[in-house]
């Protein structure tokens, strides 16, 4: 007798991150959690409007490339709901410069562009505007859960390779809030202490925008999961001591040939754990995968204001005047890495062999 697969509602890890929900369709209107305002203010915003989605996203208040995505998806569908035009011609056109907007917000998350992609290809296959409105609803809610369900497969995938008493460390943020979801490097962390296993996190603050002091250690604090913050420049510190077993971070975009684009300071942590023999791997799901992309060097890094350099959270922290870099990501080439855990499977080397298996099947 075959047994009916258990509910994902049913699933106490799914109970755990449906408690901070960061983004909720909520049927002519969309709810998020605004992550710019993390820790100290749990603030809620409710959005009908395309363009409010796009600044949300630009913000940061919405953040995290699979979060983007859903976010993009809830974006496009809001569009709809409001576009007057009767002649489906006519109503594609107007969603398209919609699509136009929501895609400019930020270059470097494959989720969004993947996301977007989707939703015009539904519009594209529908019969008139009615119909269409309904159908990117649909697809927009089908996109949530698939990313959502996504992150909690690899998260458990991912548990595997983590061994009881393992000090884990891990940059930015890649939990609940990121994903719209269970969590990719946070929730191979998370599945990993739910089965029991006594382990320890080192988080990165990761300047500019401090998405590790900010929101990590508020996940994991819920979590109760034992951890420390570090400093970004502290890494090498704990590596080279011994104190680190593995590094486990997110991704935005990753290339064919397995190159992964990653918050800034992920490069230079990579090759640390390369110099320290320490496993260093990737964690996403298969939407951050780019097939369009044959390496690295071709995915596109969002450049954010200086001020977010020279500021930290509005206080000034160098001379007024001062010139500034902000590269919000950076790339860090497959040699780098151990190896990329998908709800698919976990990949190894060679991972172009790999990643084309799991985009073909
Ligand atoms: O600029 P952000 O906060 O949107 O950065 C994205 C990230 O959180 C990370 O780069 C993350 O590791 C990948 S997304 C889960």
């Amino acid at each position: 007798m075959s047994r009916k697969p258990k509910p994902l509602t049913a699933d106490p890890s799914w109970a755990t991150f449906n408690r901070m929900k960061a983004i909720e369709w909520l049927g002519d209107r969309v709810r998020i959690l605004d992550q710019s305002r993390l820790p100290h203010q749990r603030a809620y915003l409710e959005l009908k409007r395309y363009q409010d989605i796009a600044s949300a996203i630009a913000g940061l208040k919405i953040r995290g490339a699979p979060a983007i995505g859903v976010a993009g998806a809830y974006g496009l569908a809001l569009a709809a709901l409001e576009i007057k035009a009767r002649a489906k011609g006519d109503f594609i056109s107007e969603l398209r410069a919609a699509s136009q907007a929501l895609s400019h917000t930020r270059p470097t998350a494959g989720n969004l562009f993947r996301a977007i992609e989707g939703m015009l290809k539904v519009a594209e296959a529908g019969k008139e505007p009615g119909q269409i409105k309904k159908a990117l609803i649909t697809e927009a809610v089908r996109i949530h859960d698939e990313e959502a369900e996504a992150t909690l497969k690899l998260s458990r995938l991912g548990a595997e390779l983590i061994k009881d008493g393992f000090t884990i460390l891990t940059h930015c943020n890649t939990g609940a809030l990121a994903t719209a979801g269970y969590g990719t490097a946070l929730g191979v962390i998370k599945q990993a202490f739910e089965q029991g296993k006594r382990i320890r996190v080192l988080a990165t603050e990761t300047r500019p925008l401090l998405q590790g002091a900010r929101i990590t250690a508020w996940e994991l604090k819920q979590a109760n999961i034992p951890f420390q913050l570090i400093t970004d420049s502290m890494a090498g510190y704990f590596m080279g001591r011994g104190e680190v077993s593995c590094l486990i971070v997110g991704a935005d975009r990753i290339a064919l040939n397995g190159d992964t684009a990653n918050k800034i300071g992920t490069y230079t942590l990579a090759v640390l754990a390369k110099e320290h023999n320490i496993p260093f791997y990737i964690a996403a799901p298969t939407t951050t995968i780019d097939p369009s992309l044959a390496s690295g060097e071709e995915i596109p890094i969002e450049q954010r204001s200086p001020e977010e350099v020279t500021r930290i959270q509005g206080v000034a922290i160098a001379p007024e005047g001062v010139e500034a870099a902000n590269p919000a990501f950076d790339v860090t080439p497959h040699r780098y890495i151990t190896a990329i855990i998908t709800e698919s499977g976990i990949i190894r080397k060679p991972f172009g062999e790999g990643i084309r298996k799991i985009i073909n099947d």
